[in-house]
């Protein structure tokens, strides 16, 4: 009798599946079998583009062959390559913040490979082919330099387990995109040969894929939302004016948190670090020189890409990989674009935290007076904007620490004299303004929807920043 109690779990285990085959799907004339797990199951890691590597290096992304065969679907594949930056920890952070940082996994680093193209589809174990269920792409954030889908705070299972909960089933798809300076090499060369901001252009090549594929995942591929944060989320907004505005029914709705169409400027503007890390690899002087990067080994492109100033480096939130004005698949300056209507006419939602400046302003601490501050904006932050510009702002935020970010919170959190107005300054200039700008001109055009997040206010010196969305 016990016996039999103990084996029933183990039977009712072996009928739904745990010891029978995984949960599978043909795709053209493959065959994927992905991961039973609850009520969800999970085809990880499929390749949804050429690999970007050897001739196809800094080359748009090519669609993948028909599939054929049998794969295990069962794994992420690797993350894109990363840039190697370390996370500023100042002194004297509270073990809650440190602790904060590190569970959010910021600064962890992830198995990377340039064959990195890859996409995951999430759906209810119970989908069919004729299910039709409405589908959500997650794009990851990262300031274009980090980022992965495996993720663990952007575990896709729970949403789609949450989904089916409140009976409104969804299927989650999160693919990787190349970053840094294998995604967003910037120049004249780079622009001449049509192959800029090839990060978003990935982006946009697994939409494709889902557009051709999801279907067999029980997926509608005509009820597509496209789903981001932070540079996920400028991302989104980027897809929404690329290509004019024109969004090729990849997607039909947009949720942006934290990030906003930014002045990104022209692609040119990257020609000296193109520049530089053309000859720290011995390819200037060559006929072409994005054929002798593309003939190099990877060690020895990442070694000079790796040489570029990172997020939590001194020039913090003043990017030097990011998308830009590329003249093809984004026309100009965002700002503009939005100014010429150029917007796609989708309902969508963008909001921000309440102090989206301070874990980049970590970067910035030995900027500790009044003259300094200034010597920031002017020299490093907003290079070229006037004297005059930057004593105005100086007055608008002022060196009142009480009035500082993380906000509300008087006396307290002063990392140094000028960490609050820093954090104030850089969340209103990289994410309340552009998101503001954006709001105010395409609310009455489009259903347009926003929120300010103030959750888990209380951390200390960071305040709610961005990644706490996250956090269970
Ligand atoms: C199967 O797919 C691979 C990879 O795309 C391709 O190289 C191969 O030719 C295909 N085989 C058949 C029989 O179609
Ligand atoms: C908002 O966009 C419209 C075009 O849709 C443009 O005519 C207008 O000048 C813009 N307003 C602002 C304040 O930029
Ligand atoms: C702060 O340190 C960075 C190097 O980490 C340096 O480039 C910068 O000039 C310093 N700023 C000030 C105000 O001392």
């Amino acid at each position: 009798m016990r016996l039999w109690i103990l084996f029933v779990p183990f039977l009712v285990n072996l009928v739904l599946g745990g010891l029978a085959a995984g949960p599978s799907v043909v795709l053209d004339s493959g065959t994927f079998t992905g991961i039973a797990s609850g009520t969800v199951s999970q085809f990880l890691g499929i390749p949804f583009a050429q690999p970007p590597i050897g001739n196809l290096r800094y080359r748009l992304p090519q669609p993948i062959q028909p599939y054929n065969g049998s794969h295990l679907a069962t794994a992420f594949g690797p993350a894109c390559p990363q840039q190697n930056t370390n996370l500023p920890l100042p002194p004297g952070l509270p073990s809650q913040s440190i602790n904060f940082l590190v569970n959010a996994g910021i600064g962890v680093i992830f198995p990377d490979s340039e064959d990195c193209l890859n996409i995951n589809v999430i759906r209810p174990a119970t989908a069919t082919s004729n299910s039709k269920l409405p589908v959500v792409v997650w794009i990851y954030g990262g300031g274009w330099e980090r980022g992965t889908t495996s993720f663990p705070l952007y575990d896709g299972s729970l949403i789609v387990s949450r989904s089916i909960i409140l009976g409104t089933p969804i299927i989650y798809v999160s693919m990787n995109y190349r970053l840094t300076g294998f995604g967003f090499l910037a120049s004249k060369e780079v622009k001449d040969a049509g192959i800029g901001n090839l990060g978003l252009q990935d982006q946009r090549q697994a939409l494709r894929w889902v557009q051709k594929y999801i279907g067999a995942f029980g997926g509608d591929p005509s009820k597509v939302t496209i789903w981001g944060e932070s540079a996920g989320a400028i991302s989104i907004s980027l897809h929404m004016l690329a290509n004019n505005g024109n969004t090729e029914g990849l997607f039909r709705a947009a949720f942006m948190q934290s990030g906003s169409p930014l002045p990104v400027g022209d692609i040119t503007n990257g020609q000296a670090l193109y520049d530089t890390i053309v000859a720290e690899t011995g390819c200037s002087g060559t006929s072409d020189a994005l054929d002798c990067l593309r003939s190099l080994p990877y060690d020895t492109l990442k070694a000079a890409i790796d040489k570029s100033p990172g997020i939590f480096d001194y020039q913090s939130l003043r990017l030097v990989w990011s998308p830009r004005a590329d003249g093809t698949f984004i026309t100009d300056n965002p700002q503009k674009l939005i100014q010429q209507g150029v917007v796609a006419s989708i309902p969508f939602v963008t909001g921000d935290c309440d102090d989206e400046g301070t874990l980049f302003s970590f970067s910035t601490l030995n900027v500790t007076t009044e003259v300094q501050f200034k010597d920031y904006i002017q020299g490093t932050f907003w290079q070229g904007v006037s004297s005059t510009d930057v004593d105005h702002l100086a007055t608008l935020y002022t060196s009142d620490i009480t009035q500082g970010s993380p906000y509300d919170t008087g006396l307290t959190d002063v990392l140094t004299p000028q960490y609050k107005r820093l954090a104030s300054f850089q969340g209103d200039a990289v994410f309340q303004a552009p998101r503001r700008f954006f709001l105010q001109n395409r609310s009455g055009k489009q259903n347009t929807w926003v929120y300010l997040s103030k959750r888990f206010k209380t951390l200390p010196y960071l305040g709610s920043v961005s990644a706490i969305l996250f956090q269970r």
